[in-house]
């Protein structure tokens, strides 16, 4: 039987052929505005549990525990597909109906998830034509995790056969208040270049250019003797002997994107057909997902939920944890958002897995909570203790009740409780940093000018500088409304298409600022370099032509004429109706304007033609802010500063990630201790403090 083959999505397109990312919005329709998950209205609390794994006396066990910790939600069934279909077509849902009642009478809500990260054996066994392909052409098996071909009907069939069987048996369980579907789309793998794929693909093709002439022309096919004269000479951009296509390769990232999405589209629909009430969403991996457009998959989910993990080895993880928050609330539009995973000490994947620290775990949570989450949940409940994460921490580590980390759990589940009141309130934000990830997957490709452009270390740098003045910043497509922001900084934006350039320039001509770092504007929407001199799409915005440019040698350094340093990149920058603000004092670009200042309409741009080092790119930053007059702080170093609000009640959130004490000055009272404060108030190290003006 020749099982239809899934609709691919097209991407929503203007005819000049530019992406129009939905822009998160506030409506009742999307996003946590008027939709959250049913029941508590306290800060949702617990983890991942896989009960599958242990007998039902440790269920039991656990149960009581959780209510110790004030878990008041619980995750379950997100890989446990052979059990519930251990033949096809044969569902068994006998573990869940034991489980879920028993978390129910206890007063522990469910979200429930449909295991199609991992499809049982059975399924690769009889069809091997869905095995995911690798790019250099590897048949991908059993035996970890992980999804089969995105674009498999057999899987699609299947995936959406079982999400709909759950929803009709579990609508109506008053303990079930939310679904998971599937687990981290795009990871560990997301494309595939199997045949059910590239036959998909040249459907999505067709859909978004209609015509070979259409193709060729986006595609720059005349270069190198590509040119397709049939679609069924169109194949997925597998390994070549050289550099492939480069956008056949965008697209092919962008179909990737759209065939994942419609799997969850799938399922989402075969629940919808029959729990119309409760809130639909899937684990986002935020700003460490590298394969999906998650400004797209934002407009389908009913609530946002991310998962985070430190970056073991990295002393500023928990900066990036920031930035991964406020990306995660930007996704929602600045509606509350769910946290749905992150660890209660060391993951068990990384080179080394560096354990958290007295505290450190409290105040990663209270980080999230800080910037918008709603929900703090972990992976994993009670640590395995067979698989391949035997090693990974959990809530209840093998050691059992006794350890640090369990009483640590306790001890948040009771903080978490007392701050429950800022459900629902926002975080405000007068400053934006654009984020484009097809930018990324576009600059990340092979044969540009240097390997040093970095999309993520200039991103980092950029918000490290914001973070540490206590600057809260959303991020933004560089489609969507920009009115709304003093500052507008585009640290890496190489491709940006006609559409969104026209949107940075209206917002600049009405009166914004915008800074923008090197190698931005440089192309459209198919790596197409624009005609005349680079910065094509912002030449007139920033004021300037580039007419070469001049990458550095590794770990060479130029110095400007204002005494700041720059590295990796340079570029002969000819001035039109800029101004120099610094010009280059050595390096291959000397004499040459380094930052250029611009007016442009009503407003004003800077741009920066080389990578300034940490402590010049903030100070440059700092002058930016003061010179629009955007508010920012001098903390004590370590110290987070991050405000939620809702009417005329504040949540200050104060948290030490230094292990000395600091003192701010603050008015309130203390939302953990119910001590008044009016003045000077200690932070300790290592801890935090939130002070409400909440009557
Ligand atoms: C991801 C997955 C979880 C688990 C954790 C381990 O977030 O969703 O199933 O593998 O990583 O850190």
């Amino acid at each position: 039987m020749q099982l239809e083959r899934p609709e691919a999505i097209s991407r929503s397109q203007t005819e000049q052929g530019a992406t129009v990312v939905p822009a998160p919005s506030n409506d009742s329709q999307r996003g946590t505005n008027g939709r959250w998950i049913p029941g508590t209205t306290q800060i949702r609390f617990g983890g991942d549990y896989n009960p599958e794994q242990w007998s039902r006396e440790t269920w039991l066990e656990d149960i009581e525990l959780m209510q110790q910790a004030g878990i008041n939600m619980v995750s379950i069934g997100i890989f446990s597909w052979a059990l519930l279909e251990p033949r096809e077509g044969e569902y068994d849902f006998s573990f869940l109906d034991d489980i879920i009642g028993l978390l129910g009478d206890a007063g522990i809500d469910v979200d429930l998830g449909t295991p199609t990260a991992s499809p049982p054996a059975w399924f690769w066994k009889k069809y091997p034509e869905s095995h995911p392909v690798t790019r250099d052409g590897n048949r991908l098996g059993f035996g970890s995790r992980g999804m089969v071909s995105p674009s498999s009907p057999e899987y699609r069939s299947a995936a959406s056969g079982i999400a709909g069987e759950l929803a009709k048996r579990f609508a109506p369980h008053p303990a079930v208040v939310m679904w998971h579907i599937h687990n981290e789309y795009g990871a560990p793998i997301s494309d595939s270049y199997d045949d059910y794929s590239v036959a998909a693909f040249r459907d999505w093709l067709q859909a978004k250019y209609g015509t070979l002439d259409d193709l060729n022309r986006a595609w720059g096919t005349l270069f190198w003797g590509q040119v397709y004269g049939e679609w069924d000479e169109i194949d997925a951009p597998r390994l070549a002997a050289s550099v492939t296509n480069q956008a056949q390769r965008l697209d092919f990232q962008r179909f990737t994107s759209d065939a994942l999405l419609a799997c969850y589209i799938a399922e989402r629909d075969a629940i919808r057909a029959h729990d119309q009430i409760r809130p639909i969403t899937t684990n986002f991996m935020g700003t460490n997902c590298p394969s999906v457009d998650y400004w797209k998959w934002a407009a389908e989910v009913d609530i946002v939920a991310n998962d985070h993990y430190l970056v073991a080895e990295r002393t500023d993880n928990h900066i990036l944890l920031s930035m991964d928050a406020d990306f995660t609330r930007s996704l929602a539009g600045g509606s509350p958002w769910i946290l749905m995973e992150h660890s209660t000490s060391a993951v068990n994947w990384q080179p080394r897995n560096i354990a958290k620290r007295a505290g450190e775990m409290a105040r990663n949570s209270l980080t999230h909570v800080a910037r918008g989450a709603d929900a703090v949940m972990f992976f994993q409940f009670r640590a395995s203790r067979f698989g391949v994460e035997k090693f990974h921490s959990a809530m209840l580590p093998h050691g059992g009740t006794s350890t640090r980390i369990w009483n640590e759990v306790v001890a948040l589940g009771s903080d978490l409780a007392a701050l429950s009141p800022l459900t629902g309130s926002r975080v405000k934000a007068s400053v934006a940093i654009v984020w484009s990830i097809e930018s990324f997957w576009a600059q990340d490709l092979e044969w540009r000018p240097t390997v040093e452009l970095e999309h993520r270390t200039r991103i980092e740098s950029f918000y490290t500088a914001l973070w540490e003045r206590g600057v809260t910043i959303d991020f933004v497509h560089p489609s969507h409304d920009l009115s709304s922001y003093d500052v507008v900084f585009a640290p890496s934006l190489y491709l940006l298409d006609t559409e969104s350039a026209a949107n940075i320039e209206g917002y600049v001509a009405a009166g914004g600022s915008l800074v923008v770092s090197y190698f931005s504007g440089i192309v459209g929407a198919n790596d197409e370099v624009y005609p005349g001199a680079s910065p094509g799409a912002l030449r007139d915005v920033l004021g300037l032509e580039i007419h070469e440019f001049l990458p550095l040698h590794e770990a060479e350094t130029v110095t400007l004429s204002d005494g700041s340093t720059g590295s990796a990149w340079t570029e002969e920058v000819v001035l039109t109706t800029g101004n120099a603000h610094a010009i280059y004092a050595d390096g291959p670009a000397a004499g040459k304007p380094a930052i250029v200042r611009n007016a442009h309409g009503a407003g004003q741009t800077w741009y920066l033609s080389t990578g300034l080092n940490g402590s010049d790119l903030s100070s440059l930053i700092e002058s930016v802010l003061t010179e629009t007059g955007t508010a920012f702080s001098t903390l004590p170093t370590g110290l987070e500063h991050v405000v939620r609000a809702s009417g005329d009640a504040e949540y200050a959130f104060y948290i030490n990630h230094a292990d000395t004490d600091a003192v701010v000055t603050a008015r309130g009272v203390d939302a953990l201790t119910g001590e008044s404060v009016d003045g000077e108030v200690v932070v300790p190290g290592a801890g935090f403090r939130v002070i409400t003006s909440a009557s």
